[in-house]
């Protein structure tokens, strides 16, 4: 488990950036997982100009996201399909037939699960997955109490996180009940984790994750038993590490 404490938001990103960087300059067909949030909208803003610039080239990436809502279409600007095509996939060379969210319209959650297990499973295996954490140690959609065996779940949202999230819809009710998430046995095979996390009120529940119990109650806990993560942080978040 690798650490990096940063000043702020911004140097989070950029230190965040420099890794996504050097994986797709090391291995330009890699395979990619996604997150959307706010955390990663200023590493995704880097990665883009340096696209832009011509120093990064994904023509040949290839990217799985870790969840979408279920009930919600790619048209829909509260979707993460819309999210990741708005922050990142218009904005870079990457074939959109290569980047894969699941399918939130699919009202058959099992046929859901199914079609998205297929798809990771025919990637054959995540290079670097990206993570950020929920305000009650969600990472993807998977809440506390979420079997850790599943490879791709449809998840009930707690409270919490309606309520984490309600900011993004005009009004709480608009949030949607479930979703469609990468289960942590998929997250926990990806061969390298970037987790990041900004903000005093993650600075909590992160130093129980990395620190405390390994326990369903704080599904980021699991995290700690992967062998190639780098955690990146900014002051904020980690103030509550032990010293
Ligand atoms: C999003 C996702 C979630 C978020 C988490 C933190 O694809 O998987 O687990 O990473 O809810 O969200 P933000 O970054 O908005 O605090």
């Amino acid at each position: 488990m690798q650490i990096i404490r940063t000043k702020d938001y911004e140097e989070m990103s950029r230190k965040a950036a420099n890794i996504v960087s050097a994986q797709i300059i090391a291995k330009p067909d890699s395979v990619i997982g996604l997150a959307t949030g706010s955390s990663p909208i200023g590493l995704y803003n880097i990665l883009v100009e340096r696209y832009e610039k011509g120093d990064l080239d994904f023509s040949r990436i290839r990217t799985v996201n870790l969840d979408e809502y279920k009930g919600l279409g790619g048209d829909h600007p509260q979707s993460y399909r819309y999210f990741m095509n708005k922050y990142l996939f218009s904005r870079i060379n990457i074939p959109i037939e290569n980047t894969h969210v699941p399918d939130g319209l699919e009202k058959d959650s099992e046929k859901a699960v199914a079609d998205y297990i297929k798809i990771i499973r025919s990637l054959g295996g995540i290079d670097l997955q990206l993570l950020g954490m929920g305000n009650n140690g969600h990472i993807g959609f998977n809440e506390p109490g979420t079997p850790l065996e599943l490879e791709v779940a449809c998840t009930t949202l707690t409270d919490s996180t309606i309520e984490a999230n309600k900011r993004f819809f005009d009004k709480k009710e608009d949030v949607p009940r479930q979703a469609y998430t990468m289960g942590i046995k998929t997250i926990m095979h990806a061969k390298k984790i970037l987790f990041i996390v900004s903000g005093e009120k993650k600075a909590e529940v992160v130093a129980k994750a990395f620190f405390g119990p390994v326990t369903p109650d704080i599904p980021a806990s699991i995290l700690q038993l992967h062998n190639n993560i780098t955690i990146i942080g900014d002051e904020a978040a980690f103030s509550k590490f032990p010293v």
